[in-house]
């Protein structure tokens, strides 16, 4: 080591400049975190960054459920980054560039590890563009033990990803958290014959030279990773521009009739809903149908459906998300009851107004055994009875409490506040506190987090 004691003063203060400096530096570049902290998800999404848009290239081969894509992510670093993470599930990574410039990378389990040949300043914005392909691994994901999560086959013929909570890293990188909502474009590429339907709005089919198609779908408003879908298959499409919102359909071909009206009631339920929420998220809604898909999940502006004939009040579930979990998405898994708690209550107050049966009640029958806190949960609860019907009844006895007026004005406000965002409980505590006037912090506790279920409001 050089003496510094020795040198002229000048050169002494110089020496001494870069060692801080140096210091200083290495300080300030550090990994981006590997987790966004959510309590029951610890590995999902990654800190430093902030993605805008995701713009997903992907050419699928049937006979194989072969993916070959590239995902180009443009996203601000919100630190100091000498390398960030995502979140991606199996699959081969070919090459990643960061800015154009090759980026190494490693893989840990779903942490993609990258680090760019320059490291990123906090507020700078970058791309990332990565190469990848492979047979995608359905996920076995803890909160969800009905189903797999992620790209898969749907009864031989029919291919496409569902994937709340974890599983859209089985088919893109990203960061895989709903507190990082972006816009995305996709292209999907398939053999002539096929179809493929995905979030937003269709803009683009361009014949290819090889006998293929790319069909190109672009979702402009913000979106949680956990709602995006892509269905491929030979489906139908079926248009409805008779209501407030032009609603298409995608169907596979020669699905049974009775399965098809059943979703005649959508421009209905979608007049009702506006009426008691506020307009319409998006430009346009619609469902699919994927053959053997054993539940419906409403992924954004396109919810999915297994082939059976729709009860209308799942149809409002899955709609009444649009608003409640796709426009205002939960920040923390953990307060998934903001989702599921809303889609429930409104399905029992369609039954109440639209069909005249006593749809409360029924609620509250569903919920006589005593249901844990809904507010407090563990990932195997994440859609657990409580979470539906004790997040339902909680809004229930909102109702009860402040009177039918100011809860539908609390709903109103809450959506409006918040659409395209995110939030958390304490966010829809201040809004119906806000509305109503009123301290409303022991009812929520005693509701939400306590572990006796309260008798009334
Ligand atoms: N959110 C779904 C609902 O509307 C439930 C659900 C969660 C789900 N994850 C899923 C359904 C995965 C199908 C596949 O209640
Ligand atoms: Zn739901």
């Amino acid at each position: 080591m050089r003496d510094f004691q020795a040198s002229p003063k000048p050169l002494r203060i110089l020496a001494a400049l870069i060692v801080l400096l140096t210091v200083f530096i290495a300080s300030a570049q550090q990994p981006g975190a590997d987790g966004v902290g959510d309590r029951l998800y610890p590995q999902l999404g990654n800190g430093g960054y902030d993605v805008e848009h995701y713009d997903i290239s992907l050419r699928f081969t049937p006979e194989e459920n072969h993916i070959s894509a590239r995902t180009v992510i443009e996203a601000t670093a919100t630190e100091d980054l000498r390398s960030f993470n995502l979140d991606l599930y199996g699959l081969t990574v070919e090459r990643v560039n960061v800015n154009g410039a090759i980026a190494s990378f490693e893989r840990d389990d779903s942490e993609f590890i990258i680090t760019p040949a320059t490291s990123l300043a906090a507020g700078a914005s970058f791309a990332v563009a990565v190469d990848y392909a492979g047979v995608p691994s359905p996920i076995a994901d803890p909160g969800v033990s009905f189903v797999k999560l992620g790209w898969q086959a749907w009864e031989d013929a029919y291919f496409g990803a569902v994937s709340e909570p974890s599983g859209a890293m089985n088919w893109f990188p990203s960061n895989n958290h709903p507190s990082d909502k972006a816009s995305y474009t996709m292209r999907i590429t398939v053999p002539d014959g096929l179809t493929a339907a995905a979030n937003g709005v269709l803009t683009e089919v361009t014949a290819n030279q090889d006998a293929t198609r790319t069909i190109i779908w672009e979702m402009s408003d913000p979106m949680a990773s956990y709602l995006t879908i892509v269905a491929v298959g030979d489906f139908v499409e079926f248009r409805d521009d008779s209501g407030p919102v032009p609603i298409r359909n995608y169907f596979p071909a020669g699905l049974d009739a009775d399965i098809v009206s059943g979703f005649d009631v959508t421009q209905e339920i979608m007049s009702w809903l506006i009426d008691l929420i506020g307009p319409y998220p998006f430009s346009e809604y619609g469902v699919v149908v994927l053959p053997g898909f054993p539940a419906a999940l409403e992924t954004q502006t396109l919810s999915a459906f297994g082939a059976e004939e729709p009860d209308p009040i799942v149809i409002v579930h899955e709609l009444v998300h649009q608003w409640f979990g796709n426009s205002v998405s939960p920040a923390r898994w953990q307060d998934i009851w903001l989702n599921e708690g809303f889609a429930t209550f409104f399905m029992a107050l369609y039954l109440e107004e639209i069909e005249d049966h006593q749809g409360m009640e029924l609620l509250l029958s569903v919920a006589q055994a005593d249901l844990p806190p809904p507010g407090d949960i563990e990932v195997s609860e994440l859609f657990g009875p409580s979470v539906y019907f004790r997040g339902a009844l909680t809004l229930n006895a909102l109702r009860a409490r402040v009177g039918d007026d100011t809860f539908f004005n609390i709903l109103r406000e809450y959506y409006q506040r918040h659409a395209h965002s995110v939030v958390t409980t304490e966010d829809l505590i201040a809004v119906a506190e806000d509305v109503s006037g009123r301290d409303l912090g022991e009812f929520f506790d005693a509701w939400l987090y306590r572990e006796e279920m309260p008798d009334g409001p």
